[in-house]
């Protein structure tokens, strides 16, 4: 029977390896022993990563009369944090192994899947306490810790130097809605969009990409009536879980949405839903939050910089607008993008001789996700086929990401373009030469197309639009 990717034990083993192997993600810092939890994208990985960015601000932005962008500076003033609550209540309960001094999240501990973290407020230990997951030791009760970074500002590394690297890139967008509103004389409802990158000090990071201590954030901040809030929730939780579907190709039985108990809430939230994927290492996880915010944020930052920021109708009415915030994860939406591509396909399926009965890979990316679009092969390295084949990528990359490989046979390097999910591959033959025509090979059906190569831009804008 076919393993399903929840049934691969192996498949993050996989997935990690050929991350590695191919230049989509390397372990940070890996020459001196790696630095557990950061990662960096590699050649392939940031096309990626820019594929998804580019496709969330076309969506939420771009396309749209309502929403504006933003890039906010990750420090900020300290005020911020006191203001949004974060310095007193973003935390996570922590318990230490008395006996190998491994730290974990209480939480997690005790009820192992993220769904129901119903003892994450814990304050006392509990009267059945469980014992070290890694060596049986007793644990200590729970203590609240803050998962903000610290760092100083300029050279004096005292309390009033103290500034945070942000843990949301939601705050930037509440301290600027009034430079916003004013300079682009918004009206309600009206989003504000940013993209960037954001810190936790998580205890217990994990899962490759899923949860770092380094990583970014994808946040829109809309404004509305405190009346219409529930509508642009509803309508917002709709909107971005279609987005992963049709903009990303994410297959849709993989997905779903799941609304927060009110232990589960941020201490900002009224209501909270999120679009979680069905991740090979757990058990649902969560993609992309959608809160109701309600006028929580803006009322805080009013009352801690004494400045108004309110919003007046044309009635004249002043009132705090309540905020719908869809937050997704770059690195996360990436990590679904990965697993939901990977396909193998036992025994193989290339024709050609060397290739056929191994195992084949093929990342079957949606095309406006893979990080190269078209490769270009010529067939044999004969001066007169490269010089053709060269002139070709010239001309494809004006417009797409492209690749040029002229090593080894055909069929292993079809193999190697399957592994990277390049939906298109280009090549170049001795008839090319003749007849002026190419051979395009599709990564998903194997046909081939012989294509003109005058005619080939208008083919490749029709195929890639
Ligand atoms: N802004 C919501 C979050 O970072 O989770």
């Amino acid at each position: 029977m076919a393993k399903t990717k929840k049934s691969d034990d192996n498949l993050m083993e996989k997935l990690v390896s050929l991350c590695k192997r191919r230049g989509f993600i390397f372990q940070s810092s890996e020459i001196y022993g790696g630095l557990n939890s950061f990662y960096d994208y590699g050649p392939l990985g940031v096309e990626l990563k820019n594929n998804i960015k580019r496709l969330w601000w076309q969506e939420m932005v771009q396309r749209r009369d309502d929403v504006v962008g933003l890039d906010a500076a990750i420090l900020m003033h300290s005020k911020t944090w006191e203001a949004s609550g974060h310095l007193k209540s973003f935390t996570d309960p922590l318990v230490d192994c008395k006996k190998c001094k491994r730290r974990f999240r209480a939480d997690h501990i005790l009820v192992p899947t993220s769904a129901k973290p119903d003892l994450g407020t814990m304050k006392e230990k509990p009267k059945k306490m469980p014992t070290c997951p890694e060596c049986g030791g007793e644990l200590t009760a729970a203590r609240q810790f803050n998962l903000m970074f610290k760092t100083f500002m300029g050279p004096v590394e005292d309390e009033g130097a103290t500034v945070y690297l942000r843990p949301e890139t939601a705050q930037g967008i509440f301290v600027n809605f009034k430079n916003v509103k004013d300079s682009m004389r918004l009206k309600l409802p009206f989003g504000i969009a940013q993209i960037g990158k954001s810190f936790r000090n998580e205890i217990t990071p994990g899962n490759f990409i899923f949860r770092t201590r380094e990583f970014e954030q994808m946040e829109l901040e809309y404004f509305c009536e405190p009346k219409e809030a529930k509508k642009y929730y509803e309508y917002w939780l709709k909107n971005r879980f279609d987005w992963y579907v049709k903009a990303l190709g994410i297959k849709k039985e993989n997905l779903r949405r799941r609304s927060h108990t009110k232990d589960e809430l941020a201490h900002y939230a009224a209501a909270c839903s999120d679009v979680e994927y069905n991740f090979p290492f757990s058990d649902w996880s969560e993609l992309e939050g959608i809160a109701n915010r309600q006028d929580f944020d803006l009322k805080q930052h009013s009352k801690f910089s004494g400045q108004e920021l309110d919003y007046t109708d044309e009635a004249g009415k002043k009132f705090i607008p309540y905020v719908i915030e869809p937050s997704a994860g770059v690195d996360r939406t990436l990590l679904t993008v990965l697993v939901d591509a990977y396909t193998e396909i036992e025994g193989g399926r290339t024709t050609t001789t060397e290739s056929t009965k191994d195992l084949e890979v093929v990342m079957r990316f949606d095309k406006k996700v893979a990080p190269i679009k078209i490769a270009v092969l010529p067939l044999a390295k004969k001066e007169n086929l490269t010089k053709a084949a060269k002139e070709i990528y010239d001309q494809l990359r004006q417009n797409w990401s492209c690749d040029y490989d002229a090593v080894s046979s055909i069929g292993r390097r079809y193999r190697r373009q399957d592994e990277i999910g390049t939906p298109y591959c280009v090549t170049i033959d001795f008839d090319s030469l003749e007849d002026k025509a190419v051979t395009v090979r599709d990564r998903d059906t194997m046909k081939q197309e012989r294509i003109k190569i005058g005619e080939m831009g208008d083919y490749f804008a029709e195929k890639l639009k």
